[in-house]
């Protein structure tokens, strides 16, 4: 059993997000599953034109690569080789601009690779991942339910690449409203704090 814990957290001890993540590898019983990568200090390569290439050329014409070319596309490997080798992937972040911090875009798009986490069949795409758990812990500092859920682009997309990668359980925790007057956000955090409990113990981590 592996437990990939993916974090991108720039308030660094002031995150609030943190709290969730804390909570989570806190309520773990067996630690030494829990591997981490902080895209802090090991960030994601975004898509070059010659990275693209690589990857075009490889997973999707087939074609051998040369070693430079190989070289390109290292870090994707790297990163994409991590994430499959994990039965349970927690990925924790704040909203930023109503979506991901464009650090865990640039991740998603360095594990999303044809062949390797999802393919193209007869009947269109299918994931790669089946069998496997994901958990999206994150905070913001508006509200995103009722007729503002819409703007939430953060959850709905970390869920939907999940979802495409093929994971069969995938849960999200959010602390909202924490930069709003009306919010107990001790509270708030609180309550994500037990939903994280939750569900590590529904999971038998
Ligand atoms: C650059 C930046 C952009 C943000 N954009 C949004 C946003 O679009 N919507 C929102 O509700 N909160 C937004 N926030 C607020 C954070 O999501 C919120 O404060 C969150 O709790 C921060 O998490 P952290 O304490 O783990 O860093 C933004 C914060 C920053 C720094």
């Amino acid at each position: 059993m592996k437990i990939l814990v993916v974090s991108y957290l720039p308030s660094l001890q002031n995150s609030r997000t943190k709290n969730l993540l804390d909570t989570f590898v806190e309520s773990v019983k067996n630690k030494e599953n829990i591997e981490t990568l902080d895209l802090l200090k090991d960030m994601p390569d975004f898509i070059t034109p010659e990275i693209l290439q690589a990857y075009v050329h490889r997973n999707y014409m087939g074609q051998n690569l040369k070693p430079e070319q190989e070289k390109y596309i290292a870090k994707l490997d790297k990163m994409t080789e991590q994430f499959k080798s994990a039965d349970v992937v927690v990925i924790a972040y704040p909203m930023y601009n109503f979506s991901v911090p464009s650090m865990v875009k640039a991740y998603f798009d360095s594990v999303m690779l044809k062949g390797e986490t999802f393919d193209t069949g007869a009947k269109g795409f299918v994931g790669l991942m089946a069998g496997k758990k994901a958990l999206i812990l994150t905070s913001s500092g508006g509200v995103y339910e009722g007729e503002y859920a819409k703007y939430d682009f953060s959850t709905t997309l970390t869920k939907y690449e999940f979802e495409f990668m093929g994971f069969s359980d995938i849960k999200i925790v959010k602390a909202q409203g924490l930069n709003m007057k009306s919010t107990d956000v001790a509270k708030v955090i609180e309550v994500a704090q037990q939903e994280v409990k939750k569900i590590v113990g529904d999971w038998n981590l």
